[in-house]
C-alpha cells in the first residue's frame, strides 16, 4: 500500500507550492526533538500532510515521530551505484528503477509520510545517483503541502540544493556562549551559500536558568531573526528521550509543546 501511495505521488503531474521548513544546527542540541515537536504542532493545527525528511545519517527522527524505518534513500543509491558500475540496468530503466525504491523508503503514517535519507555517500562517483536523489526529492516534496527536514549538523544539505527553497530556517544551539558563537557562523554560513530561506527563527534549547542568555539577546538584532526562542530544558522531555517514546506522547501541558504550539499558530 504505501508503494502504490509512493509512485502515485511521483508520478503526479500537479505540483503543490510546499511550505518548507528546514532545521539546522549542531550535533546534540535538539534538532531532531525540535522537529519532532514542530511536525507534531502542525499536525495539532491541522496543517498536513507533511513530509517529513530524516536528512540526518545519525538522526532518529522515526522514533521522535513514532514510526519504523525499513530502508534509507542510501541503501538505495548505494544500490544503484553498484548495480550502475555492472551494467546490469541502463537509461531510463535505470532511471524509473531508481525512482521507484527510493519511492519505497516512504514510511506511511497518520497526517504525515516519512523518508530517511541514511548513510553518506563511501568511495566513487554518485553524481548520477545524487541527480536522481535531488529529482526525487523535489518531486515528492511537490506532492506535500508542508515538508519538514532534520538537518545533519552543517548546511550541506541546503547548499547543494538538495533542498532549494526553504520557507523557514530554524537554527538550534545550547544556551552556552560557544553554542551561541555556532549560530552566528551558521548563520553567516548560510548567506555566503546564498541559502535561500524567507523567514527564520533561532532556538535557544534547553536552557536550565529561566532566562535568554545575555550573549543570545544580541542575536536578533545580528541575524534579523524573527524570533529568538528560549526553550526550557523540560523533564518529561528527557524521560521520554531515555524511553524512545515520540513527542505526539507528551501531555497536552508541557511547556515545550505549549510554546512551540504557540509559534506554528502565529506562523499561518
Ligand atoms: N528541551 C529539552 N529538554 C530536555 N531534553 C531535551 C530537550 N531538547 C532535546 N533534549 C534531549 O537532548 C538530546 C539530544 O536531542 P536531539 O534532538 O537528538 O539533538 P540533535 O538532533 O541536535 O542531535 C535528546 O536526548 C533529547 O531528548
Ligand atoms: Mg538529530
Amino acid at each position: 500500500m504505501v508503494q502504490a501511495k509512493a509512485r502515485t505521488y511521483l508520478k503526479s503531474k500537479t505540483t503543490t507550492m510546499s511550505y518548507t521548513i528546514a532545521i539546522t544546527g549542531k550535533g546534540g542540541v535538539g534538532k531532531t526533538t525540535i522537529t519532532g515537536l514542530i511536525i507534531n504542532r502542525l499536525l495539532a493545527n491541522g496543517h498536513q500532510p507533511v513530509l517529513a525528511v530524516d536528512a540526518d545519517p545519525n538522526s532518529c527522527l522515526h522514533s521522535v515521530l513514532g514510526v519504523k524505518v525499513e530502508s534509507t534513500v542510501g541503501r538505495i543509491r548505494e544500490e544503484a551505484r553498484t548495480e550502475a558500475s555492472k551494467g546490469k540496468v541502463t537509461g531510463v530503466a535505470k532511471q524509473q528503477l531508481l525512482e521507484m525504491k527510493i519511492a519505497e523508503c516512504l514510511v506511511e503514517a497518520k497526517d504525515f509520510d516519512m523518508i530517511a535519507m541514511g548513510r553518506p555517500e563511501g568511495p566513487g562517483c554518485y553524481c548520477y545517483a545524487n541527480n536522481v536523489l535531488k529529482d526525487v526529492i523535489q518531486k515528492l516534496s511537490a506532492s506535500y503541502p508542508y515538508v519538514v527536514i532534520d538537518n545533519e549538523a552543517g548546511l550541506e544539505n541546503l547548499s547543494r540544493r538538495i533542498v532549494q527553497k526553504v520557507d523557514l530556517l530554524v537554527m538550534v544551539a545550547d544556551p552556552s556562549k560557544n553554542g551561541i558563537e555556532t549560530i552566528r557562523r551558521l548563520h553567516k554560513l548560510a548567506f555566503e551559500m546564498n541559502v535561500d530561506f524567507k523567514k527564520l527563527w533561532i532556538f535557544i534549547n534547553r536552557v536550565r536558568t529561566g532566562k535568554i542568555p545575555d550573549e543570545a539577546a544580541y542575536l536578533k538584532n545580528e541575524t534579523e531573526a524573527d524570533h529568538i526562542i528560549m526553550l526550557p530544558d523540560n523533564h518529561e522531555i528527557a524521560v521520554f528521550s531515555e524511553k524512545g517514546n515520540p513527542v505526539s506522547d507528551l501531555s497536552a501541558g508541557n511547556e515545550v509543546v505549549a510554546l512551540m504550539d504557540k509559534f506554528i499558530k502565529e506562523l499561518f
